[in-house]
């Protein structure tokens, strides 16, 4: 009797051991998928186990002896707006697409910043350790941190993207507006090129803008024009603050090209690197000579051909631009100086001519293939918002 409830007792025991395992073992399992689908970021970011892929071979990813390309995958257009963002096609060794089929042959997967919140995300299935994740925005931090966009970047910061792609010199991938080639097509011309299209400036300048108070720099940039043409400076006005969107579409190519001067006033002032088409295909590309306020002298110089542009920064208020530009429209000698940079291009023009070559897709393709170098970003909205204020909030009073 003694020893038979002994080994009842000890069956109990060993059952209600097992029983407090399982139960113990099966709760902590459940916490962890779930902590997987709330925190798979983290977890991704974190561990190490996690991303390796034990197929992964990066020589996978690499332009191969049958000729398969690499492909650099698109995630979607920007604001999944079909005409915007990249082109596709074979750039380099590299192929562009947006086909997200192709992602297991993806050497690099490109998000553009308004990707980013996207519920679709790869990493919830699939992310190989060789494959690069890029950040990609063509737009200011201060125009990022305004929109409906501005949570998406720091939800994927904890070294989800490898590298940034941006306007920006101090991006992984340099991906300027300049159109590639554009320049070396102007300098190749030479006086041909400028003897063309000064054959045609008949007016002065023009702006077409079509956001005049989304952001402080907007509202800046229309006081600036509204105190030029002030002081006497004649500016045609074109785009959506002006209610003539069509009357501008109306206008000949000779009419658009009359113009000496355009206004390349970005919305937003003294965002590093922060030129747009506004600066290369509506001023530079057009034969027309940039009058530049919102990146800094410094970055243009830096960023255009010497002696191309005309900074607001040089001037003590806009009735003295406006002065400096009226003389240039009647002094064609000196006009034509602002084409100089055409004919006999300095060593620092011919530089940017040679980088301006390859597109930021061309550029992100050949630095995939030869740098396979491990980076990561702790933090991608760090790397973008890591502005001075002014990018931010420039001071509308500044302008008298
Ligand atoms: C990677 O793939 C290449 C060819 O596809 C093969 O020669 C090489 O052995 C592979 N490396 C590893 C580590 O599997
Ligand atoms: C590469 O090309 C070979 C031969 O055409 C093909 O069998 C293979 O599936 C291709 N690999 C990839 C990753 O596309
Ligand atoms: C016109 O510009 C040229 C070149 O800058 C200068 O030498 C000349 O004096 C100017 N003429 C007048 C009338 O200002
Ligand atoms: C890309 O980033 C991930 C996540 O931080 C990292 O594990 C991986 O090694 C990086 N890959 C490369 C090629 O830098």
């Amino acid at each position: 009797m003694w020893l038979f409830t002994k080994w009842i007792v000890f069956v109990i025991f060993i059952l209600s051991a097992t029983v407090t395992t399982m139960y113990y073992y099966s709760t902590e399992v459940l916490k962890n998928t779930r902590a997987t689908k709330f925190k798979s970021l983290r977890r991704i970011s974190s561990s190490k186990k996690q991303l390796t892929n034990p197929g992964a071979n990066t020589s996978r990813f690499l332009p191969n002896a049958h000729g398969n390309r690499t492909y650099i995958l698109f995630w979607d257009h920007p604001w999944s707006v079909p005409t915007e963002g990249f082109s596709e096609g074979n750039m380099g060794g590299c192929t562009g697409t947006y086909d997200r089929s192709k992602l297991p042959e993806a050497g690099a997967v490109v998000f553009h910043y308004s990707n980013l919140d996207r519920e679709s995300m790869p990493w919830k299935h699939y992310r190989d350790p060789e494959q690069i994740f890029v950040f990609s925005s063509h737009e200011s931090p201060s125009y990022v941190i305004h929109g409906e966009h501005r949570h998406a970047m720091t939800k994927f910061d904890n070294h989800f993207i490898n590298w940034t792609m941006t306007y920006r010199t101090d991006s992984d991938v340099f991906a300027p507006y300049q159109e590639s080639k554009v320049m070396n097509k102007i300098i190749d011309e030479g006086g041909k090129w400028i003897d063309s299209k000064l054959a045609k400036k008949k007016k002065v300048a023009l702006w077409v803008v079509s956001n005049c108070a989304l952001l402080r720099g907007s509202k800046m940039r229309m006081k600036y024009t509204d105190a030029l043409v002030e002081a006497g400076l004649p500016v045609d006005r074109f785009g959506g603050c002006f209610n003539n969107k069509d009357e501008f579409k109306q206008l000949s190519d000779d009419d658009v090209e009359a113009y000496k001067f355009y206004l390349a006033f970005e919305n937003a002032q003294y965002c590093k690197d922060y030129m747009t088409e506004k600066f290369w295909r509506n001023s530079i590309g057009a034969g027309r000579v940039p009058v530049v306020w919102g990146p800094s002298k410094e970055d243009v110089e830096k960023l255009a051909p010497t002696g191309s542009f005309i900074h607001t920064d040089d001037f003590k208020s806009p009735a003295d631009l406006a002065k400096y530009l009226l003389y240039l429209d009647s002094n064609d000698t000196a006009y034509r100086e602002y084409f100089e940079w055409v004919e006999n291009p300095d060593e620092k023009t011919l530089e940017l001519a040679k980088t301006y070559v390859l597109t930021g897709s061309h550029r992100l393709c050949k630095m995939m293939l030869s740098n396979r170098e491990r980076k990561s970003h702790p933090s991608v909205s760090d790397f973008f918002h890591n502005e001075k204020t002014n990018c931010f909030s420039s001071h509308e009073d500044a302008i008298k």
